[in-house]
């Protein structure tokens, strides 16, 4: 069946209203790549076995990414006339025993770590028996949260469009479609402030302009979720956990810039996401959501899934098109932008996936209420993905403006183990790093800017004082040195030499003039680099230089790594008052070089150590030193 008019709409919402008010108790657990990761996949196994071996009828669910990624395995159970629960950490014994306690017709306490009320529902806010659960709104890693790009991950089956459709979903395009023009599109856009999340923050209002009045013979609007930054997964993750969002705002983007025909542009090692957004293309191709005349306005649009060819550059726009093209994914001078002169040399709007799932709710809900979220100049909320030495990790989106301290140690619950957090990296490789001493500024564009680092796509690493700044450095230069296509010679020879200029600091083999050539060439590079990889390549160096010089100066005139970090320049020793001789240490030296009598104070031999840490890492009682 074919979805025409607004009320078959309203019929697929019924359907979709139906699954997540279930009248059987529904147990989502959160199977996006994080969740598999942490063994979702056998959690759900045990939960569905279990339910079939005591014939309890429940509705078991695979959803998407709930956000605290730390608590993986997470699974929602709610149950009718009860209440809903969020479990963490689950294991598939916990499974087994929240079956038996559901088919008791309880709600378990064991392993439950918030309750999510459903205002306006007849769903009582607390269960019986477990009034001490806090809301899942009021906790630390939520509170100051406000989910738009996210707003179903984690709560939808992200392979049922009916879900999606009950929850809220394609509200928007029936509106553009049914009562807007494509320029009123583009207005309604323009006003809300919207950037693009992919990193530069462009306003995405003007770049549907651009394009939209651009000559061409085609149009098309190209999704970028091409995500090769280390430590960041928010596009991953959204398009696991809520793929029609992005298929609708990229249908909104088409009918407003003119294009029928759209790419999604995904990393090869995002299989799952592949799988989901194949799946979603399909089934909204299924009933006329994509295809001809959708939602019976005459307006025609398909989506096509092409998978990145694996190297960071891809994500580049000018590289992913030629990739896309079949050519070598080396980035060309702009302008022409592609917005002009793009795919095919058509006016091409590409678009990070957070840009484009943000659109659905923009439009629902309108560009004044989406203006009024964030602060001036920056409109809405952005994804991170918080990772590092912090204590609560996983992906966060709050309004723009929220300080980084509000951040890291508010959301993120400060450093891990209670240690001091020392810095944070926003940006991924193109990014710098922010001391703490800053932490009071807000997370918007111009400020990151300021402090010498950018927005980025989302990544945002927390460092503590066993980070070194320099090693932080060498880490981001050899994989932009990796990444860089080679296709301009300062990005290609100029990445190469920060690298070999660090190593020989990390080495303990610099020497003072080390570090003008490495500010130097660090400058140079920026300068004259082609694309954005080169030309934000040098800000890791540039930012530890500028905050951090310290460090680099320890490394250089004293040859000591403060942090203790880097292999050359510690030596390991074991404190005799404090070692009891417990033997773990010994056990786990790889090298063999700790000897030692058991309950007797035990030795290293430094000339065989090889300073690996593990010593340092596993004693319980703290007594391997670090000469630093
Ligand atoms: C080296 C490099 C890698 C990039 N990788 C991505 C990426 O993975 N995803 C993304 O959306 N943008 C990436 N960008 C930015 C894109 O070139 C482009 O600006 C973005 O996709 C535009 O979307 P937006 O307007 O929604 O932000 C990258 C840029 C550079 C220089």
């Amino acid at each position: 069946m074919k979805i025409r008019t607004h009320a078959d709409l309203e019929g697929l919402r019924a359907e979709g209203d139906a699954l997540l008010h279930s009248a059987r108790p529904r147990i989502c657990v959160g199977m996006a790549t994080c969740g598999m990761a942490a063994g979702a996949g056998a959690v759900f196994k045990a939960i569905g076995e279990a339910a079939t071996a005591s014939g309890l009828d429940v509705m078991l669910v695979s959803t998407g990414c709930i956000g605290c990624c730390q608590q993986e395995p997470v699974v929602d159970v709610r149950m009718p006339g009860q209440g809903r629960v969020v479990y963490a950490r689950m294991t598939p014994e916990a499974g087994e025993r929240l079956i038996a306690a559901l088919s008791a017709g309880e709600l378990p306490a064991e392993h439950a770590m918030a309750v999510i009320p459903e205002p306006g529902s007849a769903l009582p806010e607390k269960p019986q028996g477990l009034s001490h659960l806090p809301r899942m709104e009021d906790l630390p890693f939520y509170k100051k949260q406000q989910k738009i790009i996210l707003r179903n991950s984690g709560r939808i089956d992200p392979r049922r469009v009916e879900e999606y459709a009950a929850a809220e979903g394609y509200t928007a395009l029936e509106r553009v479609l049914l009562h807007l023009s494509p320029q009123e599109t583009i207005d309604e856009i323009t006003r809300s402030g919207l950037r693009g999340r992919g990193g530069a923050g462009f306003p995405t209002g003007k770049k549907w302009d651009l394009c939209s009045r651009a000559p061409g013979t085609a149009r098309y609007i190209i999704c970028n979720a091409d995500e090769g930054d280390p430590g960041a997964y928010m596009d991953r993750t959204v398009l696991e956990s809520d793929p029609y969002a992005v298929i609708e705002g990229m249908t909104i983007a088409g009918y407003a810039i003119g294009a029928s025909e759209g790419y999604v542009y995904v990393r090869n090692e995002y299989p799952l996401a592949i799988e989901r957004i194949h799946h979603a293309i399909e089934q909204a191709g299924e009933l006329g959501l994509l295809g001809d005349n959708i939602l019976g306005s005459g307006f025609t649009f398909s989506i096509d899934v092409v998978r990145g060819a694996g190297a960071f550059v891809c994500g580049e726009e000018t590289a992913l098109i030629t990739s896309m093209e079949g050519g070598l994914s080396e980035p060309r001078p702009r302008p022409p932008y592609p917005a002009v002169k793009g795919l095919w040399g058509q006016p091409t709007v590409i678009n990070n996936v957070k840009t484009l799932a943000s659109i659905p709710a923009i439009v629902a809900k309108g560009a004044d209420w989406y203006a009024g979220i964030g602060t001036e100049g920056n409109a809405g909320t952005v994804v991170f993905s918080l990772v590092g030495k912090v204590a609560n990790t996983g992906l966060v989106e709050a309004p723009l403006g929220l300080t980084l301290d509000e951040m890291i140690h508010g959301i993120g619950g400060g450093g891990l183990d209670g240690r001091q957090v020392k810095a944070v990296q926003t940006g991924g490789p193109s990014g710098g790093c922010i001391p703490a001493s800053l932490f009071h500024l807000p997370i918007d564009y111009a400020s990151l800017s300021h402090a010498g680092s950018i927005m980025g796509s989302g990544g945002m690493v927390v460092m503590d004082e066993e980070t070194c700044m320099v090693d932080v450095a060498l880490y981001f230069l050899r994989f932009t040195m990796a990444e860089s296509c080679g296709k301009c010679t300062p990005c290609r020879e100029g990445t190469r030499q920060m690298v070999e200029i660090l190593t020989r600091i990390v080495e303990g083999k610099a020497d003072p003039g080390d570090l003008d050539l490495l500010e130097e060439v660090a400058l140079w590079v920026k300068g004259a680099s082609l694309c954005g990889l080169g030309q934000t390549a040098p800000n890791p160096v540039l930012s530890t230089f500028r905050y951090f010089r310290d460090e680099y100066d320890a490394h250089v005139n004293e040859r000591r790594c403060p942090a203790g970090v880097c292999r050359a320049l510690v030596r390991f020793a074991i404190a005799p008052g404090r070692c009891t001789g417990c033997g773990l240490c010994l056990r786990e030296c790889s090298v063999g070089a700790i000897t030692g009598e058991k309950k007797q104070p035990h030795r290293i031999d430094e000339a065989l150590c090889a300073r690996c840490r593990a010593c340092y890492d596993i004693c319980p009682e703290g007594a391997v030193e670090i000469a630093r």
